[in-house]
C-alpha cells in the first residue's frame, strides 16, 4: 500500500435530483432509509431476501465468525429459479428478457419463457455429460446469448461456473481451467472484434491440451465448419442441446452453495478465484439493481459490460434477471462500425437505463458531441458508470450529451464485493467524480493504516461489516481471503485509496496496491512482470500504471535485459507479442523501457512506488529502505 495518501479533492458542483426523479423513485429519502438500514442490517437484508423465492426458509440471517460469513443459514434456494421460474410463473412469462444484438447487427430476442427453455435444454445437456453438483464448468465465450444460457444452466443444477473473459490468451485460460479443475469447457469457434474474426477455438485447443481433467469441449459454431470438431471430445452446441427436454427443475441448494468462481488479479502473479454463493449474492445483486437504477418493469436496461467480468455477472445476468428486467446486450465496441453505435442502440430499443464505463465515455468524447446529437436519447432515465474513477470532465460530458437531466450513478464495487457498495441512488444529490455514499445496509469508511477514521481526509477504503454478497473465499486459497480482512484489523480492505469529504461523500482515487486499471480492466503488475521475465531476453521486469487520457491508466514496463541482449525496435515488439501470447491484449504494456537496474529494498523487493514517482515527476516519498 502507498505510504502516504495525497488528497486530490477538487471543489465540485452539487447536482440536486429533479422533483420528478425524486417523486417516482423507490428510495426517496436516502438519509432516512440508510440510517434505518444500518441500525439493524440483518433486519434490512432479511426484508430484502423476503422479496425473492426460497424453497425453504432460513433459521438465522447471519453467522459472522470473523472473517467468515454465512448468510440465510439453513435456507434452500436457487438463483436460476429466481431469475427464470419466478417470472415465468407470473405475467412476465412473455415479457422480453434478453435482446441481443451482434456486432453485425444480427438480433436475437428471448422472452422469459424462451430463455427458460434454452436454459433448461442446456442444463439437461450438462447433465447428459455426467456432471454432478459442485463440478466446475469453464465458460470461454464471446458476448453471445449462449453465455447467459450456460451460466444459468450451471446454476440451475448446482454446477459452479467459471467464466473467463474471451480476450485472455491460451496460457491465461489454461491456468484458470487448471485451478478450477473444470471438467467441461464451453466455447465458440469465433468472436468478432471490429469486423475481425477472433479464433477462440484455437486458444481453447492450446489451453486444453495441457488440461487432462477436461473431458468435453462444447463449441458454439457461429460459422459452421470454420474449425472441424474432433469427436468425441468436442461437441457442437446445437447437437448438444438438440432433443434435450425444455423442462429441468432448478434444484434446491443450501444458500451457501457456491454459484461461481471468477478469477481476478491481485498483487501476486497468480489470479485469485473469487467465490460467490447462491443465497447472499442473489439478495445483494437483486436489490442493488432495483434501487440504484430505479429499475421498473417498463424499463429497457442496457449494460455494456461483458459477462467475462464481474459487472456482466452481476449487472447483465443475475441482478437484472432477478428483477424480471428487459435487458439489451450488444456485442462489439462503442465505436464500431461508427461512434454512434451505442447512441443508435439506445434510440432503436428505447433504452431507459444505460450502464457504462469511464473509458468508453472518454473514447466517445473524443469523437465529439455531434454523434450523440444525431440520435433521440429521450428514453434515457438513469445512467451508470463503473470500473474506475470517472473524472469530472467525462462525467459532465456524459451528463450533457444525454440531455443534462439524467442522474449518473457512479457505482463503486469489486469482483470480491459481488454487488455495488458505494453509489448514489437517483434521489441523492450528485457531485461529479464522487461515488457519493454507501448503499443501504453497507457500512463503508476511510481509515488510516491502523484502522483509525481519518475524519474527512485521504485513506484506505474499507467495509466495516459483512454483507450478503461478499465473496466467501478465494478458491483453494483461504489464506488469500484472510488478507482482505487482516490488512487493517477488523475490517475488509478493498485496496483502494479514497477521500471522504465534509458531506461524507466518498471519492475513490485508484488502487493502493499493485493493481492497474486499464480501461477498467484489472491487471496485476506481477502477472505482466512474470510474463515479461518468461521472455528469453529479459532477466527482470517491473510494471507500473501510468495515467492515460482515455484508458484511465496504461501499463508501463521497465526491463533489464540479459547480458549480450541489446535494445531494438524488434526486441520491444517481441516483448509486447510475448505478453500478448501469455496473457492477452489487455495486458500488453503500451511502453517498455530498457533499464540497467531497478530500485529495490534491501530485501530485494522492487519499489514500484519509486519508479512511478520518477516516471510522473513526483516526490518518491520515504526512500530510506532503498538499496540503490
Ligand atoms: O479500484 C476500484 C475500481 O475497480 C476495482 C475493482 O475492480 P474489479 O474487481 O475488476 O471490478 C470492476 C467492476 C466492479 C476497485 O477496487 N473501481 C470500480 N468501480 C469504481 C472504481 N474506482 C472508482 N470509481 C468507481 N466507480
Amino acid at each position: 500500500m502507498a505510504e502516504t495518501i495525497e488528497t486530490l479533492q477538487k471543489t465540485s458542483r452539487v447536482i440536486q435530483p429533479s422533483d420528478s426523479i425524486k417523486s417516482g423513485t423507490y428510495i426517496q429519502n436516502y438519509e432516512q432509509a440508510y440510517k434505518q438500514s444500518i441500525e439493524d442490517p440483518e433486519n434490512f437484508w432479511e426484508g430484502i431476501a423476503k422479496e425473492l423465492d426460497w424453497f425453504s426458509p432460513w433459521n438465522k440471517v447471519l453467522e459472522w465468525n470473523y472473517p467468515w460469513a454465512k448468510w440465510f443459514l439453513g435456507a434452500t434456494c436457487n438463483i436460476s429459479y429466481n431469475c427464470l421460474d419466478r417470472h415465468t410463473k407470473s405475467w412476465r412469462k412473455n415479457k422480453v428478457a434478453v435482446i441481443w444484438v451482434g456486432e453485425d447487427g444480427q438480433e436475437r430476442i428471448f422472452t422469459y419463457a424462451a430463455l427458460h427453455r434454452e436454459v433448461n435444454k442446456s442444463a439437461n445437456a450438462l447433465k447428459s455429460l455426467g456432471l454432478h453438483k459442485g463440478d466446475r464448468v469453464t465458460i470461454y465465450l464471446p458476448k453471445i446469448p449462449e453465455q447467459i444460457f450456460v451460466m444459468l444452466a450451471c446454476a440451475r443444477i448446482g454446477l459452479i461456473h467459471s467464466v473467463v473473459y474471451s480476450g485472455f490468451s491460451a496460457p491465461a485460460l489454461q491456468s484458470r481451467i487448471q485451478d478450477a479443475e473444470a471438467r467441461v469447457v464451453v466455447t465458440a469457434d469465433l468472436g468478432y472484434d471490429r469486423g475481425k474474426k477472433i479464433p477462440l477455438k484455437t486458444v481453447v485447443d492450446e489451453a486444453v491440451s495441457n488440461c487432462p481433467l477436461v473431458e468435453k469441449v462444447i463449441v458454439v459454431q457461429r460459422e459452421k465448419g470454420h474449425f472441424p470438431l474432433t469427436a468425441p471430445k468436442e461437441i457442437d452446441w446445437d447437437e448438444w442441446v438438440q432433443g434435450q427436454s425444455t423442462d429441468c427443475e432448478a434444484i434446491p441448494l443450501d444458500s451457501e452453495t457456491p454459484l461461481y468462481i471468477l478469477y481476478t488479479s491481485g498483487t501476486t502473479g497468480k489470479p485469485k478465484g473469487v467465490v460467490h454463493v447462491h443465497g447472499g449474492y442473489m439478495v445483494g445483486t437483486y436489490i442493488t439493481t432495483k434501487y440504484v437504477f430505479d429499475l421498473k418493469d417498463e424499463d429497457v436496461y442496457f449494460c455494456v459490460a461483458d459477462p467475462g467480468w464481474v459487472t456482466g455477472h452481476s449487472y447483465i445476468v443475475y441482478g437484472p434477471l432477478l428483477n424480471g428486467a428487459t435487458i439489451l446486450t450488444a456485442e462489439g465496441k462503442p465505436d464500431y462500425p461508427n461512434p454512434g453505435r451505442w447512441w443508435d442502440l439506445i434510440e432503436q430499443y428505447g433504452v431507459s437505463i444505460f450502464y457504462t464505463t469511464p473509458t468508453a465515455i472518454r473514447l466517445l468524447m473524443k469523437y465529439g458531441e455531434d454523434w450523440p446529437k444525431k440520435y433521440d436519447l429521450s428514453s434515457l432515465k438513469v445512467l451508470g458508470s463503473v470500473g474506475e474513477p470517472i473524472n469530472p470532465e467525462a462525467w459532465e460530458w456524459f451528463h450533457r450529451v444525454t440531455g443534462g437531466t439524467k442522474p449518473i450513478m457512479d457505482t463503486w464495487w469489486q469482483t470480491e464485493t459481488g454487488m455495488i457498495m458505494v453509489t448514489p441512488l437517483p434521489s441523492v444529490p450528485l457531485k461529479p467524480g464522487s461515488a457519493t455514499r454507501p448503499f443501504l445496509g453497507v457500512e463503508a469508511d476511510v481509515v488510516d493504516r491502523e484502522g483509525k477514521n481519518t475524519d474527512h481526509g485521504g485513506g484506505f477504503a474499507v467495509i466495516t461489516k459483512p454483507w450478503p454478497s461478499m465473496m466467501r473465499t478465494i478458491y483453494k486459497d483461504p489464506d488469500r481471503y484472510l488478507l482482505y480482512w487482516n490488512t487493517i484489523p477488523g475490517v475488509y480492505t478493498a485496496g483502494d485509496v479514497c477521500h471522504k469529504d465534509e458531506d461524507g461523500y466518498l471519492w475513490f482515487m485508484g488502487r493502493a496496491d499493485d493493481v492497474v486499471k486499464v480501461a477498467g480492466n484489472r491487471i496485476g503488475t506481477a502477472e505482466v512482470e512474470s510474463a515479461l521475465v518468461s521472455h528469453e531476453s529479459v532477466v527482470e521486469a517491473a510494471v507500473i500504471g501510468k495515467p492515460h487520457p482515455t484508458a484511465g491508466e496504461m501499463i508501463k514496463a521497465f526491463v533489464i535485459l540479459k547480458q549480450g541482449e541489446h535494445e531494438s525496435t524488434d526486441l520491444i515488439k517481441s516483448l509486447k507479442d510475448h505478453v500478448l501470447r501469455e496473457l492477452g491484449k489487455i495486458a500488453v504494456p503500451r511502453e517498455i523501457e530498457v533499464v540497467p537496474s531497478l530500485p529495490k529494498t534491501r530485501s530485494g523487493k522492487i519499489m514500484r512506488r519509486v519508479l512511478k514517482a520518477k516516471e510522473l515527476g513526483q516526490d518518491p516519498g520515504d526512500i530510506s529502505t532503498l538499496e540503490e
